[in-house]
Order: C-alpha cells, then structure tokens, then sequence
C-alpha cells in the first residue's frame, strides 16, 4: 500500500481530486497518510478533517525554512509517507527537505513549464498573451518549479477569456493531470534521463 502525503497551504482542491481519484479506485493501492499546512486557516485543512484525513497544521511563521521543514518531515515519516505530493503549497523545500524523498516529491503549477514559473503563472501567461498554456505535474528538485516533469496538460486560451476563467479551465486540467502523475510515479515504469521522463515498458 503506497502512502501519500499531502502539503497545502490553502484551498486544497488538488488535494481533494488527489482524494476523490483514490477513493474511486483511480489511483489503486494508495492511502492517503497525512496532510500537512502551514497555515491553520488554510481551508483544505479543514477539508482533510471533515473526510476523516490525518490533519495536521505545522505553522511556518517565525521560523527558519530548515526548522520548519525538519517538523514536517518528521511528521512525515512518523506517517511512513512514501510519496511527498505539493498542492498549492507556498513554500519553498529546503535541499536537505528535497534530499529526503529523492523523486517522490511532487508538485503541480499552473503553466506549461518553463514558462511562468512562480506566483500568478495563469495571471502571467494571460498578460503575455500566450495563446496555449497549461499545467505541469513534475519532481521537486532544489530549484522553484523547476525539477523533472512528468505530465503536462495543455489549454487554449479563448479571446473571451480574462485570467479568471483561463485559472478555471487550467484548475479542471490540473485535476486530471496530477492522478495521472501520481500513477506514472507509483507505478515506476520510468527513467529520468536527464531532465526526461522516459517510461519503460
Ligand atoms: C493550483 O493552481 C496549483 O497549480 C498551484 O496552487 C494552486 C493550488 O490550488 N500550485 P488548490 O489549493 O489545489 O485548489
């Protein structure tokens, strides 16, 4: 049985497709460990408690990144997590974080990256005047929105769309995108060459 936890730092609706998805069987023979917040208003914390989750709130106010980071590892160790998933997580992973679950961390961003990484990607992709972006599920390495990727969705922005309803149709994507990383990535039929995902047969 896989062991997932879960890091968020706010509305959690990646967390609850990554929830929904295992409990319809979409993710077979994984669980659901811990989730863990930073911030305790964070309303995917609450989430996680109404379904019955592990819930945890580990404030990262006032703290150095290590500090903190050495908290939520231990926590999820403590949970026997084997698959580290960020979910609107808004913090950075200090190396040595990163150095605890070689590639079983991942993350999601809304763009295709390289494109638009960091804060507002959706807000910058629209001001640019791309006329695809997306988004991507890939490892978390020591750098921002940066390691390798393993699922990219791509969306068309329409000449009707504002940033709002670009965000909208992205969030439905990065949905679908992140079940399917999680099972690229449990079923590891898979090679990183490079900073290419290559899968095996
Ligand atoms: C998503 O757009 C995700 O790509 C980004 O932060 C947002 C989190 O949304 N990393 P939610 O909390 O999963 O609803």
């Amino acid at each position: 049985m896989h062991s997932l936890g879960i890091l968020l730092s706010g509305r959690g609706s990646n967390f609850v497709a990554i929830a929904n998805s295992i409990d319809a069987g979409r993710i077979p023979d994984a669980r659901i460990s811990v989730v863990i917040s930073n911030r305790a208003d964070a309303p995917g914390i609450a989430t996680a408690r109404q379904r019955g989750l592990n819930a945890l709130v580990i404030p990262s106010k006032g703290k150095a990144r290590e500090e903190h980071d050495r908290e939520v590892v231990a926590a999820l160790k403590q949970h026997k997590v084997d698959l580290v998933c960020l979910a609107g997580y808004m913090r950075l992973l200090s190396p040595w974080f990163v150095q605890q679950f070689p590639q079983r961390i991942l993350n999601i961003h809304p763009s295709l990256l390289p494109a638009f990484p960091g804060l507002e990607a959706q807000e910058q992709a629209f001001a640019y005047g791309v006329k695809i972006s997306g988004c991507t599920v890939h490892f978390v390495d020591e750098e921002l929105d940066h390691g390798a990727i393993i699922v990219q969705k791509a969306v068309a922005v329409l000449d009707t769309d504002d940033e709002h309803t670009l965000a909208a149709r992205i969030l439905e994507q990065e949905h679908i995108a992140y079940t399917e990383a999680i099972n690229v990535v449990l079923q590891g039929k898979f090679n990183v060459v490079g900073r290419r995902l290559v899968t095996t047969p």
